[in-house]
């Protein structure tokens, strides 16, 4: 069976919800804390094993190639001030994988997104990272995914389950049979009305799939937004062969709407040695205020 050596990052979205920040630049380049949000996906999928990535870049795209590329001005110039420390992070990220970069000229879709990355993907099975869910687990997330697919051969969506009224901001799947976390997906909605959802195992964005995707992306007609839907897609997929999903082991962090983005950020944040302490001292002071007024 071909091992899954690589990894498709979609990044031609418009990042509409952060306006104007994504006016210049992609949203896959805010950072989270010190690190921008790509960077996450990219060290979970290199831990995972993976060797090549291919982003689908937009009409901005030349921030995500520059952070993965050498800066020897930058480089130099942290040798000449003898920062060691910052020129091992900078040199660690240009040293970290080989990444391939795709242009999708019109954003036409996460389903067209995908669509970009056939020839470069080949008929191979492969991982689709959405950079702004960063999922935090000790197995990497696309390895305990990766692992279902060595073991059963069928793609792979990565499942958590969300409160019941929560439904209506995620896909959610139809399931068929289960075993422990794995299960059979029959169907999915996109963003059912609570109460009208067939369960409550939310699609995260997190996919192990087989290159069978790319000839039912083909022939997916636009559907929601004018699109091509990669939901669309799956949902044929799940009629068409065995489709699993895997409720994951790890903590998920959604950094695609501005609350979210937030409050990922203080999480991370809280965790840094260096910026525990005052942050918090901060955030204390800030909830004092609130208490007053
Ligand atoms: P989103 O639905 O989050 O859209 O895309 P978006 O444009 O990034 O953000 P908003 O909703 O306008 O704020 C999901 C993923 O699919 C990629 C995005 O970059 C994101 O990673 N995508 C979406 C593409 O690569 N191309 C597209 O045509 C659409």
């Amino acid at each position: 069976m071909n091992p899954i050596r690589k990894a498709v990052f979609p990044a031609a979205g418009l990042g509409t919800r952060f306006l104007p920040a994504t006016k210049a630049q992609p949203k896959e380049m805010l950072p989270v804390v010190d690190k921008p949000i790509i960077q996450y996906g990219v060290e979970e999928a290199v831990a995972s094993g993976i060797d090549q990535i291919i982003v689908v870049t937009g009409r901005d795209k030349r921030a995500i190639v520059d952070h993965f590329d050498i800066s020897f001005e930058l480089e130099h110039y942290l040798k000449d001030r003898g920062k060691t420390r910052e020129l091992q992070v900078v040199r660690k990220i240009s040293d970290m994988v080989d990444i391939t970069y795709i242009h999708q000229k019109e954003p036409l879709g996460l389903g067209h997104a995908v669509l970009m990355a056939k020839d470069v993907v080949g008929n191979e099975p492969f991982a689709v990272f959405l950079a702004d869910d960063i999922i935090k687990s000790q197995t990497p997330a696309i390895r305990q995914m990766m692992d279902v697919y060595q073991a059963q051969e069928s793609s792979v969506l990565a499942l958590q389950r969300v409160e019941p009224d929560q439904v209506s901001r995620y896909g959610i799947v139809k399931v068929v049979r289960s075993e422990g976390r794995i299960h059979e997906v029959a169907d999915m909605v996109e963003k059912p009305e609570p109460g009208k959802a067939p369960s409550n195992l939310a699609i995260l964005g997190r996919y192990v799939l087989k290159p069978s995707i790319f000839g039912i992306l083909e022939t997916t007609h636009e559907g929601v937004g004018g699109e091509i839907q990669l939901t669309d897609a799956l949902r044929t997929m799940a009629q068409q062969e065995k489709l699993l999903g895997l409720e994951f082991e790890g903590t998920y962090y959604d950094v695609g709407t501005v609350s979210g983005f937030l409050k990922t950020s203080i999480a991370y944040a809280l965790e840094r040695p260096g910026l525990r302490e005052e942050l918090l001292a901060y955030l204390r002071t800030l909830d004092g205020l609130s208490h007053q007024a």
